[in-house]
């Protein structure tokens, strides 16, 4: 089932944001902005925005943001299609769909999924049902799970066959290279399918939003050979990266308390969840991805992670905690008695002395000085030294300046030191950071115009002529992708916009922001976008009056897009023409320099006549 493009662009303009919004979230109007509290995380002063010009949302706590169909997708855990569905129905469109253009991609993903379900029901009938399943449930009461705990998180049991899955597979017409593709079964080296899962507890995995996109399988046997998990393999809706185990079940939970525990293990986090603390997730025993932090970081930016107390899961909550601290997040740690995890932990000393050990945690930094207190690490001053560079080595991850000079105070009171100490080592790591996140050719780019003050912004109005681009006024996106050419951006991330932008143009389509904004593929650029159009940008409103003063005419956009324009192309002569005296300066064959001299002279005329073009305007 399709719904037309031309179909989903009308639906689009017709729904007013702030209008579906308010359904849902009470907005204020704040200059030619509405405001509210952000449905995505939790706050108490609105940072969430909503423009009714550029019909999209940004909230500037969580970096939530999108068009209309975004917010329904998101807030309402909803497909885009059921979203495009929704707005249609409130605005009373009909929709016609397109029954032969198949969209195959989605259509093979949606396959994939209900073989899971399949397999999902499958598996926990075989543990319910089945007088096979004994072993199983008597297993799991022997851990002391609940029925209705087995059920809330899908248990199963995969039974100790070759191919009872299989069978069950055929005998429902199922794609058994689907079935391969996700993991279920495989070919041996006769050709013949098998089932991958045999006798096993069977852990379900979900998305965030309920589906089923793989499984985890437990041995559970005495004497039983194997690794003690099997995992689904990565897929098309198995994403190891950035899928968090128990998500779904915890994000209420994690949303009302504005913080979530994280966990190794399958079992810690549904003994805990049975225990009546609900919102944990589990890295599932890999390390912690930048993708899974983000998602996270959609639910909250309190963290408190609990590893088991053995060495390993001791090294993996380090390095799960740079990539937090990384996120902004604030990390604090719970320690467990020696050779106990969160699951064994909970049964043995009850919840009670679970939420003590919540309520004591301590921030990551206090944790990481105990652990050198531990070590004998501060017992001496040279020690002491090297100790303490290794936590400026955390704090430095910590983007936010105001929590990073909090963090240095409080480590300057914990070691008596002087502040400035810790602020020097800071500086060491945190400067030559910052400059190499920097592309190398733009440094080079940049090295080269020093000495021309005003070539240093042209990046700024780049980043002006992106925002107009993005404004969708059709006539000033024809001005600009008529005289801009992609490759005249300096900034990587604009060219890819701007092309973007000059593609979906020539399909001469309906060029909204909210349609241009859906089509950003890269998320970095997404939210860079989003926050372009709707922050109130110091710079581009300076440019702006700049502007204004200079010629007089007012709030007249179409002559001010053509003059930022010029002004770029000023500019970026200017800069070659620089890098070209570099050149006469090191050059010694006179031929070369004839060539270079010529050059030159032909670019100071281009800049003389834009100057004009300007003067004439
Ligand atoms: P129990 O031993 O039943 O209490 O399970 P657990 O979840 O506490 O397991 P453990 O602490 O040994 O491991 C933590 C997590 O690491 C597990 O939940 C798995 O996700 C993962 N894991 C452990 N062993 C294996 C393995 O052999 N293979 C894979 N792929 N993952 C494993
Ligand atoms: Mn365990």
């Amino acid at each position: 089932m399709k719904i037309p493009q031309d179909k989903i662009d009308e639906i689009r303009s017709s729904a007013d944001i702030a209008d579906v919004i308010s359904n849902y979230v009470p907005l204020r109007k704040r200059g030619k902005n509405y405001i509210g509290l952000c449905p995505f995380h939790s706050e108490k002063t609105p940072s969430f925005t909503v423009n009714s010009n550029l019909q999209i949302y940004k909230c500037f706590g969580c970096s939530a943001g999108g068009n209309v169909f975004t917010f329904l997708m998101e807030y309402k855990n909803l497909s885009f299609i059921e979203s495009v569905q929704e707005i249609a129905e409130q605005y009373g469109i009909k929709i016609e769909y397109e029954e032969e253009a198949f969209n195959k991609q989605q259509d093979e993903i949606e396959e994939l999924y209900d073989i899971n379900l399949v397999a999902a029901k499958y598996f926990s009938e075989n543990l319910f049902k089945k007088s096979e399943g004994e072993s199983a449930r008597n297993y799991l009461e022997k851990r002391r799970l609940k029925v209705q705990t087995q059920k809330i998180f899908g248990l199963g049991y995969a039974l100790d066959s070759w191919d009872s899955f299989l069978n069950l597979a055929k005998s429902k017409s199922i794609d058994l290279d689907k079935a391969k593709q996700i993991g279920l079964i495989d070919v041996n080296s006769t050709g013949g399918y098998y089932d991958k899962f045999r006798s096993r507890i069977i852990f379900p995995i979900f998305s965030p939003n309920g589906r089923v996109i793989a499984f985890g399988g437990r041995i559970f046997k005495e004497g039983e050979q194997g690794a003690k998990y099997l995992n689904s393999p990565e897929s098309k809706v198995y994403h190891k990266r950035s899928a968090l185990y128990g998500l779904y079940h915890a994000k209420e939970s994690i949303r009302e308390f504005d913080k979530a525990i994280l966990v190794e293990g399958y079992m810690d986090l549904i003994s805990l969840y049975q225990n009546g603390v609900k919102n944990v997730v589990a890295s599932s025993g890999t390390s912690l991805t930048d993708e899974q932090v983000k998602l996270l970081g959609r639910f909250t930016k309190n963290i408190y992670v609990l590893f088991d107390a053995d060495a390993a899961g001791q090294k993996a909550a380090v390095r799960s905690i740079e990539i937090l601290l990384k996120e902004n997040f604030e990390v604090k740690v719970i320690t467990l008695p020696e050779g106990e995890d969160p699951d064994s932990f909970i049964n043995n000393y009850g919840k009670d002395e679970f939420a003590e050990k919540v309520k004591n945690a301590a921030s990551f930094f206090e944790y990481q000085v105990e652990q050198l207190r531990k070590a004998g690490k501060l017992d001496n001053v040279n020690d002491q030294t090297e100790a303490i560079r290794e936590i400026v080595k955390n704090v430095a991850l910590v983007k936010d300046v105001l929590r990073r000079t909090l963090l240095i105070k409080s480590l300057a009171n914990k070691f008596g030191l002087r502040e400035k100490l810790i602020e020097s080592e800071l500086e060491k790591i945190v400067s030559p950071k910052s400059e190499r996140i920097i592309k190398p050719s733009l440094i080079e780019a940049e090295k080269q115009v020093v000495t021309i003050d005003e070539v240093k912004r042209i990046p700024e109005l780049e980043r002006e002529i992106i925002k107009l681009l993005f404004e969708g006024d059709s006539e000033i996106l024809g001005l600009i992708l008529d005289e801009v050419h992609d490759d005249d951006f300096t900034v990587e991330g604009f060219k890819i916009l701007s092309s973007m932008i000059r593609s979906e143009f020539a399909g001469n389509k309906n060029v909204t922001t909210s349609y241009l904004i859906e089509k950003i593929e890269n998320p970095k650029l997404k939210d860079f976008v989003e926050k372009l159009l709707l922050e109130d940008d110091p710079i581009s409103k300076k440019m702006w009056e700049e502007y204004t003063n200079e010629i007089v005419l007012r709030n007249n956009k179409i002559i001010f897009a053509q003059d930022v324009v010029r002004r770029f192309h000023i500019l970026t002569i200017d800069k070659t023409i620089h890098t070209i005296q570099n050149e006469l300066n090191a050059e010694k064959d006179q031929s070369v320099i004839t060539e270079l001299l010529q050059e030159l002279d032909a670019l100071i005329k281009e800049k003389a006549s834009l100057r004009n073009q300007h003067e004439n305007s």
